[in-house]
């Protein structure tokens, strides 16, 4: 029997603007998918929050993305996947799928020297949750994390090239070499924006969370029998808690291309 065509969207949830990344990606593995994008703009970032907080906020993102039919939940911030991908998982009734373990699994299966270091923002870090899905798979390998806070402010400001991302990036990256990394995990939405200087000065692989999140996406897709079979142009819906042309602007950087059919809402509306 044919498979019928599942139109309902994928649901995309970011503090911000970084997810575009990740959206960027799914579109590229999942050209027909109808998908709606919530970037939490009037409260990122979420980078330093407590751990209670980006759980609340995550939660009252997926639920709104729930309340509007999606058959599957991506989670592209790093930092909600590092908090709160247990608990969504858990608690929702679509498959979720967060950042975290398919950059791991991918760096795990790249590494020979059994070393892996990643960035993230200090919430991700601190959390230890790359840490943990790399030893949940090889206990055997050393995991370096570090934090590199300057980053996402640097690549919305759209610094991403010349000294002075240059040299940020020497700073926080210095103690890669003496640590003997051969992988490095880009474990934040903005920094595949900045991939180029990050991999100057580390020298080494990379990682990009986001295109491993998007073959992880694809596959489970797949394997549900849950794709949009379908050749009609497919529908693409932004959702912003605030400055939608704030969004636009710095948004269509990330994504490489035109972002329309974009409406602002109320935080108040997410809960
Ligand atoms: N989206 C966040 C992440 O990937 C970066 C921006 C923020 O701190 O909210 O961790």
């Amino acid at each position: 029997m044919k498979t019928p065509s599942d139109k309902r969207p994928i649901g995309i949830f970011d503090s911000g603007v970084g997810g575009l990344t990740v959206l960027k990606e799914v579109i590229k593995k999942l050209p027909s998918e109808n998908i709606i994008y919530l970037g939490d703009t009037a409260r990122v970032p979420y980078g330093a929050r407590s751990p209670e907080i980006i759980m609340k906020y995550s939660l009252e993102c997926a639920q709104f993305l729930l309340s509007r039919g999606i058959k599957l939940l991506v989670v592209a911030c790093n930092t909600s996947s590092s908090i709160s991908l247990p608990g969504l998982a858990q608690d929702l009734p679509v498959p979720v799928v967060g950042v975290v373990e398919p950059g791991a699994r991918a760096a795990v299966a790249k590494s020979r020297s059994k070393k892996i270091a990643v960035i993230g923002t200090e919430t991700t870090i601190k959390s230890g949750s790359y840490k943990r899905a790399i030893k949940a798979i090889d206990y055997s390998i050393d995991v370096m994390g570090l934090a590199c806070p300057l980053f996402v402010p640097l690549v919305e400001e759209g610094w991403i090239r010349g000294n002075i991302v240059s040299l940020t990036a020497q700073k926080y990256l210095s103690p890669l070499k003496k640590f003997g990394a051969d992988v490095l995990i880009l474990g934040c939405t903005h920094y595949p924006i900045i991939k180029r200087v990050i991999r100057e000065v580390a020298e080494t692989n990379l990682i990009d969370s986001a295109a491993e999140t998007a073959k992880e996406v694809k596959c489970i897709l797949e394997e549900s029998k849950v794709l949009r079979l379908d050749n009609s142009k497919p529908e693409r819906e932004f959702f912003v808690t605030d400055s939608p042309k704030k969004f636009i602007q710095i948004g269509e950087m990330f994504l490489g291309q035109k972002i329309s059919n974009i409406s602002g809402i109320n935080v108040g509306d997410l809960k």
